[in-house]
C-alpha cells in the first residue's frame, strides 16, 4: 500500500508565559502533524526556556521575525489580550493561518479591524486565517451537553448556571478584566450550547467593591438570550479555594451539569476528600490538546478549522461590551450591539 504523504504544520508561538509555554508543550507531546519551530517572548529567556525543552525549536527576536520565517506556516498568539489584535492581523497579512488566545481584541471596534483584515485578505472559496482559542467548545463535558440541546434530550433548554471560580485576581485586574478577559468564556460558550445569540445582559455584585483597586469580586452576570433562555453567570476570580468551572443546564424535563472528574480521591483523618486545580491548565488539558488537534488537523487537510472564528470573537467582545455598560450604568439590562 502507497504510504500517504506527511505533511508537518511548522508553529510559531508569540507569548510564552502560562498559556504559551502550555500550548507548545501540547503541540509537541501530544499533538498529531505538528512541530513547534520557533517561540518568542518579550523576556528572551521564558523563550529561549521553552525552545530548550523542544528539540530542534529557536527563539525568534521580534514578533514580526517569527510571523515572517521561513520555518514557520501557523501562528499561536498567547502573549498579553491588548496584543491579540495587532499581531492576528500581521499573522493575517503575511497569510499565515493564526490561533489567536481569547479574547480576541480590546473592543468590537479592534475585533472588526482583524474581520475586515482577514476579509480582504481570505478570497472567496478560501478557508478562513484566524481561529480564537475558546477551548471549552472542545471540552468533553460541554460537547456533550451541547449535544444533548440539539437532540433535544429533555425537551427545550430554561436555564444555564454558569460559574467560573479562580484562586486569586492578578495584581491590576479590574472589574472591566474580569469581564472581558474571563467572563467572555461564557459569552462564546453559552450561545455556542444553546445555538442561540445573547440578546441583552445585567450585572451585579453582592456587595461594594472591597479591593483596593475597586475590582467588584464576585461578578454576576444574568444573560437573555433571542430566544427566551437565560443563564446565569457567575464570575469570581479570588474564591480562594481552587479552579472551579461549572455549567448546569436546565431544560423541560431534566437538567444536566459538567461532572467533576478529579484525578484522585483521597482517604484520610476521617475523610474522604478531592482536590481542585490551581488553574486553567489541568482542568481543560483535554480540551486545549483536542483544539490544538482539531486546528492542525484542519491546516493538514485544508478543512475549514472548527474552532471560534474572528467573528464568534466579536460576537463574544459585543456581549463583554453589553457587560461592561451594564456595570457602569446600575446594572440593569443593556441590549448586545448587533455586529458585522
Ligand atoms: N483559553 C484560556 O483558557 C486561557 C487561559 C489563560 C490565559 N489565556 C490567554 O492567554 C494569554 C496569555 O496569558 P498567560 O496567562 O499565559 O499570561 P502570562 O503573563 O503568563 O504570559 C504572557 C507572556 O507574553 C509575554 N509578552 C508580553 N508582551 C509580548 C509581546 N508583545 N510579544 C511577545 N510576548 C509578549 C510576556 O513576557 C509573558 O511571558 C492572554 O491573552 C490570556 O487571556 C487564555
Amino acid at each position: 500500500m502507497a504510504s500517504l504523504p506527511r505533511v508537518t504544520i511548522r508553529v510559531g508561538v508569540i507569548g510564552t508565559g502560562n498559556m504559551g509555554a502550555d500550548h507548545a508543550n501540547t503541540l509537541h507531546r501530544y499533538v498529531r502533524g505538528a512541530t513547534v519551530t520557533v517561540v518568542m517572548d518579550a523576556q528572551a529567556q521564558r523563550a529561549a526556556t521553552v525552545a530548550e525543552a523542544i528539540p530542534g525549536a529557536r527563539v525568534a527576536r521580534s514578533e514580526a521575525a517569527l510571523i515572517d520565517a521561513d520555518d514557520v506556516d501557523a501562528v499561536i498568539i498567547t502573549s498579553p489580550d491588548p496584543s491579540h489584535a495587532g499581531l492576528t492581523m500581521s499573522a493575517v497579512r503575511a497569510g499565515k493561518p493564526v490561533m489567536c488566545e481569547k479574547p480576541l481584541a480590546q473592543s468590537v471596534d479592534e475585533c472588526l479591524r482583524v474581520v475586515k483584515t482577514e476579509d480582504g485578505f481570505v478570497g472567496a472559496g478560501s478557508n478562513r486565517l484566524v481561529s480564537v482559542g475558546f477551548m471549552r467548545r472542545f471540552d468533553p463535558g460541554y460537547t456533550q451537553m451541547k449535544a444533548s440541546i440539539e437532540a433535544r434530550e429533555n425537551g427545550a433548554p430554561l436555564l444555564l448556571h454558569c460559574t467560573s471560580r479562580g484562586v486569586s485576581a492578578g495584581a491590576g485586574t479590574t472589574s472591566e478584566m474580569s469581564i472581558k478577559g474571563s467572563a467572555v468564556h461564557e459569552f462564546d460558550i453559552v450561545p455556542w450550547l444553546l445555538g442561540d445569540p445573547i440578546a441583552d445582559v445585567s450585572w451585579y455584585t453582592p456587595r461594594p467593591p472591597g479591593h483596593p483597586d475597586g475590582l467588584a469580586d464576585p461578578q454576576v452576570m444574568l444573560l437573555r438570550t433571542a430566544g427566551g433562555t437565560l443563564a446565569t453567570v457567575e464570575t469570581f476570580m479570588g474564591a480562594g479555594y481552587g479552579y472551579d468551572i461549572n455549567c448546569e443546564l436546565v431544560s423541560e424535563r431534566g437538567a444536566l451539569a459538567l461532572a467533576y472528574r478529579p484525578a484522585v480521591l483521597g482517604n484520610a483523618g476521617g475523610q474522604r476528600f478531592t482536590t481542585h486545580p490551581l488553574d486553567w491548565r489541568a482542568r481543560f488539558a483535554d480540551a486545549y490538546r483536542l483544539e490544538l488537534q482539531a486546528w492542525v488537523d484542519a491546516l493538514i487537510s485544508g478543512s475549514p478549522p472548527p474552532l471560534a472564528t474572528a467573528r464568534d470573537g466579536m460576537q463574544a467582545t459585543a456581549v463583554a461590551e453589553a457587560a461592561v455598560a451594564a456595570m457602569n450604568g446600575g446594572g440593569g439590562p443593556v441590549v448586545v450591539k448587533p455586529v458585522g
